[in-house]
């Protein structure tokens, strides 16, 4: 095997088999963290050159692992979720040497590499879609999905890409409409054809041989449609997650979230386990009751971990907020985990969404539910969404996620340290927020996220301890226990604007020592006389 080795064959000494519980996964940007050569792109050196600030150093956040967006060589339609060579970096990021550095770099430092896999689609300049593209008689013709027009001689479905428009795209070369569930440059591949199923188990066998620690799955829901092609009804549906993009106003009935997708998963997860210790995290934009099976029907064969988003998508407001946290208490399978994240390279970051003066109460709530929690780099520094004013016209994203994806901000100076050259989105505001002036600074929402990192690092019960909700603690007040076998924390975060008065009867009153707070409160405190401030949170040992 060429490349570094694996991070369980280097002596970290955490549980091999279920390392991600608990853990904290970050999310990086590649393009956007940093730029090694000057060039406005980050890169993979610059990601090595920031390691410091992630784990294994004085100072670091803490984080257990880091999870790259798609780095493959990409003609850029949906900057690296188009792939055109799934074993490969693109030239821009660096080499496949640089990749083997920065794994061993990382697992140096204990540090877990997770990488984005992509199976559903790939860019139509991969040879793949090249091949298949030259006509219907192609030995790949049947890797992706093609179709020919409807009645009428307008598309097969109905059915809306995610991005807006129709899913079908017009080959007119080989007179038949080809399937793009997102951009039209974004072909679906056909997962009902076994030599693609092969194909991407290779993709996935060719990483993990060289160290990489997992996947992030993209777009799973995607994966299966139906094969007759039916027409989407009218969205009715009660409870439907928006997911990206455009709300077309249908039902994906016929085109997300099909049964046979758990067949690609449980695929997935065959091969995954061909490798100790690596972990697939699956992307679907789903309530949690249709989440969780990705999880597993009662098995452990399909994903280990899968994104709950309802949180993310959620007001911050103390009902939505509680709903959010008992659907998925009460909705994720016995012996699996929740996954949030609280802002991606999709979604516009939480600092903007919820307002800063929530920042601090945001990361309490994510470090100290029950799960895995997944930052999205910059939010440590409360970055926030780019005005669109200051973004380029036109947007390199079609779909507006540029303001969402801006360089991280290392220091004070305008290219706030992320390049020397010019870079390729514009900052936000590097001299208000930056990772140099917030690094020393005990207040800063960055010493709030090492605190809050490294007291659940430290603890069983914040790490890996049951959930129970306490109701009625006082308006505003969110409240519950984390409970392991050796130890028990009150957890409770004003999300109101005044006081927070608590009344704890429930939890029999006594005394606690306070593990973390999003203010300055430390010691002992009373548990009859607990009043937060406003978006206040304190975890208490009791
Ligand atoms: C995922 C990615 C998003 C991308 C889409 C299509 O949701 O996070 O950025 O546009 O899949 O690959």
């Amino acid at each position: 095997m060429d490349g570094p080795r694996p991070l369980e064959s280097v002596g970290v000494t955490s549980k091999p088999d279920r390392w991600w519980d608990g853990a904290a996964i970050y999310q990086i940007y590649p393009r956007s963290f940093s730029d090694a050569d000057g060039d406005g792109i980050g890169d993979l050196a610059g990601i090595a050159s920031r390691l410091d600030h992630l784990a294994g150093a004085d100072g670091a956040l803490g984080v257990d692992a880091i999870w790259l967006s798609p780095i493959y060589p990409s003609p850029l339609h949906d900057f690296g979720y188009d792939i055109s060579d799934y074993t490969d970096v693109a030239a821009e990021y660096g080499t496949l040497a640089d990749l083997n550095e920065l794994i061993a770099a990382c697992h140096a430092r204990g540090l877990r590499f997770l990488m984005d896999l992509v199976p559903c689609h790939t860019s139509i300049e991969h040879p793949w879609f090249m091949e298949a593209r030259a006509g219907r008689d192609s030995p790949k013709r049947d890797w992706f999905i093609w179709a020919d027009a409807g009645p009428g001689g307008g598309p097969p479905s109905n059915w809306e890409a995610a991005f807006g428009g129709s899913s079908w795209e017009w080959d007119e070369a080989s007179g038949q409409y080809y399937l793009h569930s997102f951009y039209p440059e974004q072909p679906d591949l056909n997962w009902r054809n076994p030599a693609v199923a092969a194909a991407i188990g290779d993709v996935m066998r060719f990483w993990f041989a060289r160290g990489v620690d997992g996947f992030r799955v993209d777009a799973i829901f995607a994966a299966i449609k139906d094969d007759r092609f039916r027409d989407n009804p009218p969205d009715r549906r009660p409870h439907a997650i928006p997911g990206l993009g455009g709300d077309a106003g249908q039902d994906p009935l016929w085109s997300l979230n099909r049964p046979e997708v758990h067949d690609v998963i449980r695929h997935l997860r065959e091969v995954a386990e061909e490798f100790p210790g690596r972990v697939l995290v699956g992307e679907a934009y789903l309530p949690v009751e249709e989440l969780a099976g990705y999880l597993g029907h009662g098995a452990d064969d399909e994903f280990h971990l899968a994104f709950n988003f309802e949180l993310l998508l959620t007001p911050w407001e103390h009902q939505h907020l509680t709903l959010a946290i008992e659907r998925s208490e009460a909705l994720h399978p016995p012996d699996t985990i929740p996954t949030y994240a609280l802002s991606n390279h999709d979604q516009s970051r939480h600092a903007t969404r919820w307002g800063s003066e929530r920042a601090r109460a945001a990361a309490f709530l994510l470090i100290t539910l029950r799960g895995v929690a997944v930052l999205y780099a910059g939010e440590e520094i409360g970055m926030v969404d780019a005005d669109p004013a200051i973004l380029p016209d036109p947007p390199f994203d079609r779909a507006g996620r540029d303001g969402y994806r801006t360089p991280m901000q290392w220091d004070a100076t305008p290219s706030g340290g992320f390049t020397t050259g010019t870079a390729w989105l514009p900052l936000v505001d590097p001299a208000s927020r930056n990772v140099a002036g917030q690094a020393s600074d005990p207040a800063s929402l960055l010493s709030l996220y090492r605190r809050l990192l490294a007291v659940r690092r430290a603890s069983s019960a914040l790490r890996h301890g049951r959930h129970r909700s306490i109701f009625g603690v006082g308006p505003g007040v969110l409240a519950w226990l984390r409970e392991a076998d050796d130890e028990r924390v009150l957890v409770l975060l004003n999300t109101g604007d005044g006081d927070g008065p608590c009344d704890l009867a429930e939890v029999n009153g006594g005394a606690g020592e306070i593990v973390v707070a999003t203010t300055e409160r430390a010691g002992t405190v009373n548990l009859d006389r607990i009043k937060l401030r406003p978006h206040e949170g304190i975890a208490i040992r009791i």
